[in-house]
């Protein structure tokens, strides 16, 4: 097992480089991301440093199911996205708002509220030569920033979160956004407004999800 390399905090990029190297998520062939090779170590690191720093955990490593379902379907549907002024949610590597991008976007604001994962984006969105709009401000309740798309993947892995989310974007849907939701059927995903529009088998590792494969849908708020 290859232990991480550690770096101070007060630079994400150089931690990132160190400890991940370019994988293709295996759902989205199409883009190039740095991910953790191997979960265990970088997730302890992490932890340790959690502790140190006041860290979160380092979900901007992982390509999560939840996430490239979502991208696929954009990657595929183009018409989506194309042209519009798309916000990516809770954003981690940045796969979604990159595919977006790739997929026609007029452009793509990434939100996220962790340091590392802002520093992911970036360096993510350079390596697949995109131009993608980063922050860090907890957006959750504000008003609508032109955004006609709204692009949400893997975010209902906590009751408080997920539901803060889903109050905020349905305001936004009811303004006249559109909204989609990657997920694989994680506790907190709404049970209700919503529309299935599409599912995939998505290649995964037992050390994050417990399984080799997760069956992840990508739905429409309504
Ligand atoms: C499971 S990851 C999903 C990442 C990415 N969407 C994907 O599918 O691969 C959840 C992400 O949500 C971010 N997050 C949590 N709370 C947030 C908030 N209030 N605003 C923006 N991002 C948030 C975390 O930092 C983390 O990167």
């Amino acid at each position: 097992m290859t232990q991480p390399t550690n770096f101070k905090t007060s630079d994400p990029g150089a931690f990132i480089r160190a400890n991940t190297q370019l994988h293709e998520p295996p759902l989205i062939p199409e883009v190039k991301l740095h991910l953790a090779s191997e979960i265990v170590p970088i997730w302890q690191m992490t932890e340790e440093e959690l502790q140190e720093n006041g860290l979160p955990p380092p979900f901007w490593a992982f390509a999560w199911a939840g996430g490239q379902a979502l991208s696929r379907y954009i990657l595929d549907h183009p018409e989506v996205v194309r042209g519009k002024r798309v916000l990516d949610f809770g954003s981690g590597s940045g796969l979604i708002g990159i595919a977006a991008m790739k997929a026609g976007a007029e452009s793509v604001l990434a939100a996220d509220i962790d340091s590392f994962a802002a520093a992911s984006i970036r360096l993510n969105a350079e390596v697949n030569d995109v131009s993608v709009l980063v922050t860090t401000e907890n957006i959750i309740g504000s008003a609508n920033q032109g955004w006609d798309v709204i692009l949400i993947g893997d975010m209902c892995y906590e009751r408080p979160l997920a539901e803060s989310i889903e109050i905020w974007v349905r305001s936004l849907v009811a303004e006249g956004a559109t909204a989609f939701i990657g997920d694989p059927g994680r506790t907190y995903l709404p049970k209700s407004g919503l529309e299935k529009i599409i599912s995939y088998a998505v290649m995964t590792t037992r050390e994050l999800e417990d399984t080799d494969v997760r069956n992840t849908s990508v739905w429409k708020i309504i």
